[in-house]
């Protein structure tokens, strides 16, 4: 396996391997790559949706995402598109998926099966690196402190996504969900100290309002994204990225209008998170 890293401080491509058939201790090797730099993405990758199930079951187990479409023979993987007239993309702004539930998914797994002739690209930032860049006096400020994050803004009825043209798309609008984390994690395999708020999910810090949270968490928000800690990737047929979400942030480019664009996703269990 060969490595090849995509920004200097966040993801790496990864060739030399394939996905559907790589053996144990490749695996594992897959799996500290993207516990420590955040994003792996692979390339030319021969993925079948059998293939997609059978490697997130392999690594530990599936959660199924509650609100976006499913995959109609696969109810294992979640549907991310945009097609050629909608103007709205799923996952258009800085965030990590699910971290709105008690025991966020480790990380997801995203394959190109339609893109656009050019654009859609996907950033992820790298949260370790952006604890490690924070002035002393902030992380003496936030050493200690939890944040509610919730996704009932975002998916329920009347709310951000159902405001657009993505809305009549979504599944599960009455769904309720909550949970507190706290802001600096370590990670639960390397150890590392990790930032973990971030601008889609996070509401308050708890004992907070989100009035008197707001200055802190937009710091802290601003303060996440370095030149160093980012990275895109330009996705091509065949490419699959696999990132954490405890050790990264990432962001849908939404820059292709009149094009299609269809991914699929299966999330990876995780675990609960602490200090
Ligand atoms: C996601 C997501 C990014 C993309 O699937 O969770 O945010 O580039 N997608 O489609
Ligand atoms: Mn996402």
């Amino acid at each position: 396996m060969h490595h090849t890293k995509m920004a200097p401080q966040c993801g790496v491509e990864v060739s030399g391997v394939s996905l559907a058939d790589c053996n144990d201790s490749e695996l594992l090797e897959i799996k500290q790559t993207i516990y420590e730099h955040g994003v792996a993405v692979f390339r030319d990758q021969d993925f079948s949706p059998e293939d997609h199930i059978k490697f997130g079951r392999r690594w530990g187990g599936i959660d199924v995402n509650n609100y976006f479409p499913l995959q109609e023979d696969f109810n294992e993987i979640a549907v991310v598109k945009k097609e050629a007239d909608q103007s709205t993309n799923i996952g258009g702004a800085w965030h990590t998926d699910h971290s709105y539930d008690q025991i966020p998914a480790m990380g997801s797994v995203l394959v190109a099966r339609d893109l656009p002739p050019k654009g859609g690209d996907t950033m992820w930032a790298h949260m370790g690196a952006a604890y490690d860049a924070l002035s002393d006096d902030l992380k003496a400020e936030i050493e200690g402190l939890e944040a509610y994050h919730t996704a009932d803004h975002v998916y329920e009825e009347g709310g951000l996504y159902a405001q657009t043209d993505m809305g009549e798309h979504l599944r599960g609008q009455n769904l309720k969900t909550g949970a507190v984390h706290p802001v600096v994690i370590r990670h639960p395999q390397t150890g590392r100290k990790l930032l973990y708020v971030n601008s889609g999910f996070t509401i308050n810090f708890v004992g907070q309002t989100r009035e008197e949270s707001l200055p802190l968490l937009t710091k802290l928000l601003d303060a996440a994204l370095t030149d160093d800690n980012q990275c895109r990737l330009q996705w091509a047929p065949g490419t699959v990225a696999i990132w954490d979400n405890r050790t990264s942030w990432h962001n849908a480019m939404n820059d292709y209008a009149g094009h299609r664009r269809e991914m699929h996703r299966i999330t990876l269990s995780g675990e609960a998170l602490a200090a």
